[in-house]
């Protein structure tokens, strides 16, 4: 049933970005792609052997309204928040963070002696609770199954499912989908997703084909986002493909956005600037940090 194949809508090669206090990254998609990804807000993409160009870091900043997903890959990044959270995000680590209502937090890649890479997704909250509780899942490599491959590939399963193994990462309104996969050369495989929710894949190491039809290759850094449909069908070329690929129910709201804070109205977003002045941005902190 070819027909229900997903096509690929449109590629994204990401735009080189200064983040945070000086942080070289790609920004795969963002503010002008709204409402393109939704639930999706934003999805950067770092990757350096370089210090120089990450060690700068993203000291303490506010967020609301969001959730912020950081999937490290190589190298470290130590955070610390208002809930009291502190430690260090390492290879394979994901930090799943809801600022629902806002915490202030900071992320700093530390020095490594080869490449420090990952990704940060940003994901939407619908209006009902963009000022929820904060929560934090700060979630080990070895946390996350891993499905093996028939043919020799592999799925991490970070949220959603896979061959009936379910991530950690539940019971969010959003329903997301991240799957992280290797799959060897000449291999394929075919991906299920709810027919109405959003889907794109991402490409990280090697080379394949991404779309229903034979078409132009994807190679290592690009965007996929696809079209309407019930699954999808990728193929690796020559070498082993590794490929993140998420999906998530779409919200469907208005999106007032600056920096990093995502609301529905622009007057949230001056409540939110009035409040981060007089200091009472933060409506729920650490019991140490209430003291
Ligand atoms: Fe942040």
């Amino acid at each position: 049933m070819t027909a229900l194949l997903r096509s690929v809508a449109q590629r994204f090669p990401g735009i080189e970005t200064m983040e945070g206090a000086g942080v070289r990254l790609r920004r795969m998609f963002g503010n002008r792609q709204v409402p393109l990804f939704d639930p999706y807000l934003l999805l950067d993409n770092f990757g350096s052997s370089d210090p120089e160009d990450y060690l700068a870091g993203f000291p303490w900043h506010p967020h609301r309204g969001i959730e912020t997903v950081t999937y490290m890959l190589e190298g470290e990044v130590a955070h610390g928040d208002t809930l009291g959270n502190s430690g260090t995000i390492g290879p394979g680590d994901v930090q799943w963070m809801t600022a629902g209502s806002g915490i202030i937090h900071q992320e700093m890649p530390q020095r490594s002696e080869g490449r420090l890479s990952g990704f940060q997704l940003w994901v939407n909250l619908p209006a009902k609770e963009k000022m929820a509780v904060p929560a934090y899942r700060g979630l080990s490599g070895t946390d996350l199954p891993i499905v093996p491959l028939e043919h020799g590939g592999k799925v991490r399963v970070i949220a959603g499912t896979f061959d009936r193994v379910v991530g950690p990462v539940r019971g969010l309104s959003v329903d997301p989908t991240y799957l992280d996969i290797d799959l060897p050369a000449h291999a394929s495989i075919e991906l299920p997703t709810p027919r109405s929710h959003t889907a794109f894949s991402q490409v990280v190491n090697g080379s394949g084909s991404f779309d229903a039809a034979p078409g132009p290759r994807a190679s290592p850094g690009e965007t996929l986002l696809y079209g309407p449909g019930e699954r999808v069908r990728i193929a690796a070329e020559d070498g082993t493909l590794r490929f993140l690929f998420v999906t998530g129910r779409p919200i469907g709201e208005p999106v007032a956005w600056y920096g990093p804070i995502v609301m529905n109205r622009p007057e949230e977003l001056n409540e939110a600037a009035r409040e981060l002045q007089t200091g009472q941005f933060i409506r729920h902190r650490s019991p140490i940090l209430e003291e």
